[in-house]
């Protein structure tokens, strides 16, 4: 077993982690976040949702946001649209990445965007062709992947299914997420190994909420499979509206410096993404949710 000698992540803190703070965020601050990522090294960055803003009001400054933003060559910047509307509205603003989010239970599916897999495949498949017509990347969100908040355990033969979907209408990556971070290592491996059916692991992700505190076993059993690409947020900010009780992502500091103990390359500079962390905490009025940045933090104090 070998691990990986790099790994590349994308901080979705903008858009999973922002979108479930039940206080406004001001647009400014989201685009000084976005800034602070770019600074601190990463490369992709997930910025935000085109969806309802009657049910996410959170993401509802998405033109704002996306169009104030300065755009660093190189970097890739993900936005959600879950249907032509919020394509046609994403595609104004130029993103590079397009995600279509489905899940693998079909109760979530009707919670979260209010339609069945095989409805959200049918609204996605559009979405998905447009997409790549414009010469924009199309990324697949699969929720759910080993547990649902309304159906608990969901079988892998689930996931192969909906990879198996997203697959054929063109989803040229997707990321395998563990919604409500129930997962741990031996059932997030048996997700990960029912998407590798249809995607080869240079493009299947792991996507890990850390409510159960397993999400970072849960990498590195996804690692042990080869997996090189994650989704964490910055200071671990996190959760989904329509997945009560769950909390963050993994935090990406905890990320960081977990690989940066193995020897693994992940192109980020740690200090300047605890600054990003303790930034976006300040303007939340919260203490970081990462374990290092808090230990790093208190570091620097003493
Ligand atoms: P719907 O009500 O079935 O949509 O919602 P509809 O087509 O019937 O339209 C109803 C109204 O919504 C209409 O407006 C549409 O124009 C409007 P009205 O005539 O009533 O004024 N509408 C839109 N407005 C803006 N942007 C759009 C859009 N589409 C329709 N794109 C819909 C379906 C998908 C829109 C809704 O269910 C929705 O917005 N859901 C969003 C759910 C969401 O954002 N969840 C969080 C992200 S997923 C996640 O966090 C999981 C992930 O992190 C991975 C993991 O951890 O599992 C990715
Ligand atoms: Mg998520």
């Amino acid at each position: 077993m070998q691990y990986p000698s790099r790994v590349r992540i994308i901080d979705v803190g903008p858009r999973d982690g922002l979108q479930n703070e039940k206080q406004p965020v001001a647009s400014e601050a989201k685009i000084e976040l976005v800034a602070r990522l770019h600074a601190a090294g990463l490369k992709e960055i997930e910025v935000t949702s085109y969806v309802s803003p009657k049910w996410v009001p959170q993401m509802a400054d998405n033109h704002a946001v996306m169009s104030g933003m300065r755009r660093e060559p190189g970097v890739r910047y993900s936005v959600l649209t879950p249907n032509m509307k919020g394509f046609e509205a994403a595609l104004l603003d130029q993103p590079d990445e397009i995600v279509v989010f489905g899940a693998a239970s079909e109760a979530f599916s009707q919670r979260n965007i209010n339609c069945s897999i095989a409805e959200s495949i049918e609204r996605f498949a559009p979405v998905a062709q447009a997409a790549r017509a414009a010469g924009i990347a199309v990324r697949g969100a699969m929720s759910c992947t080993v547990g649902c908040p309304y159906e608990g355990e969901i079988a892998p033969a689930r996931v192969e299914y909906l990879a198996g979907l997203m697959k054929g209408i063109g989803v040229e990556r997707v990321d395998v997420a563990d919604t409500i971070g129930v997962g741990t290592p031996r059932k997030v491996q048996r997700a990960i190994e029912a998407a590798l059916k249809h995607y080869d692991i240079d493009h299947v992700s792991g996507h890990f909420h850390d409510t159960y505190g397993q999400a970072l076993s849960n990498t590195l059993a996804a690692m042990e499979l080869g997996v090189w690409n994650f989704q964490s947020s910055v200071s671990g900010l996190g959760g989904c509206p329509y997945a009560k009780g769950a909390t963050g992502n993994v935090a990406t500091e905890d990320v960081v410096y977990l690989m940066n103990g193995l020897g693994i390359e992940t192109g980020i500079d740690l200090d300047r993404l605890v600054d990003a962390g303790a930034y976006i905490s300040g303007v939340l009025g919260k203490k970081p949710q990462s374990r290092v940045a808090v230990a790093l933090l208190n570091k620097r104090a003493g």
